[in-house]
């Protein structure tokens, strides 16, 4: 079967996998615009997510998560940064647009909290004084929600040049369509 033409690139994965600053990459890359679900968000709610997470709870983010989400999937030629807990629910990848590649960017737990601790105070999941267990702990419970991406790509030992190198090859090598500058 013929592959639906390119449309969208999503990133999806845990805090600190990278997803914000492979997409911006990648975007420029391609010449597409570049979305981030919690920049969108914050833009929506008129707060940080720290905030929303403290003043609304959980319940409520995950609820604006998932508007700016679907509105965010409609659009083409744009790579998405989704949240790290985006596609760690029933239907989520499922349900993304035709014409969408998805790539799990996997980050070990120690390695999301050490890059983590350059953005102290944002990841409202993570601030508490078992983050590791923390983290360990939601990992585990997603990785069969990440493992639903198209293409897993391991970001540990890398940096984000060669993340989004890795991440364009795959893109040239299935879409031939696609060009990247
Ligand atoms: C979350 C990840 C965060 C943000 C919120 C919740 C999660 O996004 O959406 O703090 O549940 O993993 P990043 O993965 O971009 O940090």
């Amino acid at each position: 079967m013929t592959p639906a033409p390119l449309d969208r690139v999503l990133l999806i994965g845990f805090m600190g996998s990278g997803k914000t600053s492979v997409g911006h990459r990648i975007a420029a890359r391609l010449g597409w615009r570049f979305a981030d679900f919690d920049d969108a968000i914050e833009a929506e709610a008129g707060s940080s997510v720290a905030e929303i997470f403290a003043s609304r709870g959980e319940p409520y983010f995950r609820a604006l998560e998932e508007r700016v989400a679907r509105r965010l999937l409609a659009e083409r030629q744009v790579v998405l940064a989704s949240g790290g807990g985006w596609a760690a629910a029933a239907g989520r990848l499922e349900g993304v647009p035709a014409g969408t590649a998805t790539f799990w960017l996997q980050v070990s737990a120690p390695e999301s909290l050490r890059r983590g601790s350059e953005a102290a105070g944002t990841r409202p999941l993570l601030a508490r004084p078992d983050a590791l267990e923390e983290a360990i702990r939601l990992i585990a419970r997603r990785a069969p929600y990440y493992k639903e991406a198209m293409w897993a790509v391991d970001t540990e030992r890398s940096s984000v040049e060669d993340v989004s190198a890795g991440i364009l090859e795959i893109l040239a090598r299935e879409y031939p369509e696609i060009r990247a500058e």
